[in-house]
C-alpha cells in the first residue's frame, strides 16, 4: 500500500537531545561541567530511557519529564557534580531543544506531497509543545501524539495503535521514523514501514523487528514516502 502517513519519534530523531549538555558546557563558568559533559549527556539519555522501559514493565507510569529529571540526577551524581543551578539550566535547555537543521524542509516536503505528518513520542504534551514551538515546526505537523493518552511508554503496542486511531489508516500506510534502534525495531515488528536514522553509526539492535530503511540523517525521508 502507498504511504499516506509519516510519523516521527521526537527526542533524538527530530530534536537533538545532546544539545542541552553541549550548549551548557560552552557557557562561561561551566569549565568543570565542560570536562564531563559527553559522559553526562550519554548517561542522562541512557538512564532516561531505561527508566521508561522499567516503569512500563513495573506498571509504574509517570510522565517523561519525571524520568528526564531522574536520569539527569543520576548522571550528575555519577560524575560527582552537585550544582542546582547547572541542573536547572540543563532542564531549561532540554525544554527548548532545537530541531536538527534538515527537519523543517523535510517536513515541508512531506506536506507538499500530501502526507499526514505527526510526532509519536514518550514526551508529555507540555514538553512536546515546548520543543515544537522552539523548533518552529508546528505548521508542518498535523498532530503531536503523546504516550500520555495511553499511560505507558514505548515500545508498548498501544502506543503505536495511536497512529491509525488518529489518522484512520492501516499500518501498511505508515512510514515510522526513529533514531532509536529499539523504537524502529518495535515499530517494524508492529507492522509499520520503518526508517532507522542512525546518526551515530551504531550497530543494529538485536531485537525481533528489523527496520526497512537505514539513513544517516532525515534528508532522505521524503523519497521514502511513496
Ligand atoms: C521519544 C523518545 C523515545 O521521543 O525519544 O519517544
Amino acid at each position: 500500500m502507498p504511504i499516506t502517513t509519516c510519523i516521527f519519534d521526537a527526542y533524538g530523531t527530530l530534536f537533538d537531545v545532546a544539545a542541552a549538555a553541549r550548549i551548557a558546557a560552552a557557557e562561561p563558568g561551566r569549565e568543570d561541567f565542560a570536562r564531563h559533559w559527553p559522559q553526562i549527556a550519554q548517561n542522562w539519555r541512557l538512564k532516561q530511557l531505561q527508566y521508561t522501559w522499567l516503569r512500563a514493565v513495573m506498571n509504574q507510569h509517570c510522565d517523561f519529564w519525571d524520568v528526564t529529571q531522574d536520569g539527569l540526577d543520576w548522571a550528575l551524581e555519577a560524575e560527582g557534580l552537585d550544582d542546582p543551578d547547572l541542573r536547572e539550566r540543563l532542564l531549561q535547555l532540554y525544554w527548548e531543544l532545537e530541531a536538527y537543521p534538515e527537519v523543517p524542509a523535510m517536513l515541508q516536503a512531506l506536506k507538499d506531497k500530501g502526507m499526514n505528518t505527526a510526532i509519536l513520542s514518550n514526551g508529555s504534551p507540555k514538553m512536546l509543545e515546548g520543543a515544537v514551538q522552539s523548533a518552529r515546526i508546528g505548521d508542518v505537523l498535523d498532530d503531536v501524539l503523546s504516550v500520555e493518552t495511553v499511560g505507558i511508554f514505548k515500545p508498548a503496542d498501544v502506543v503505536y495503535d495511536l497512529v491509525c486511531g488518529r489518522f484512520g489508516c492501516v499500518s501498511d500506510e505508515v512510514l515510522f521514523v526513529s533514531s532509536n534502534g529499539w523504537d524502529a525495531a518495535a515499530a517494524a515488528g508492529y507492522g509499520f514501514t520503518t526508517a532507522w536514522v542512525n546518526r551515530g553509526n551504531e550497530p543494529i539492535d538485536r531485537l525481533p523487528g528489523k527496520p526497512h530503511h537505514l539513513l544517516s540523517d532525515l534528508t532522505g525521508i521524503p523519497a521514502l514516502a511513496v
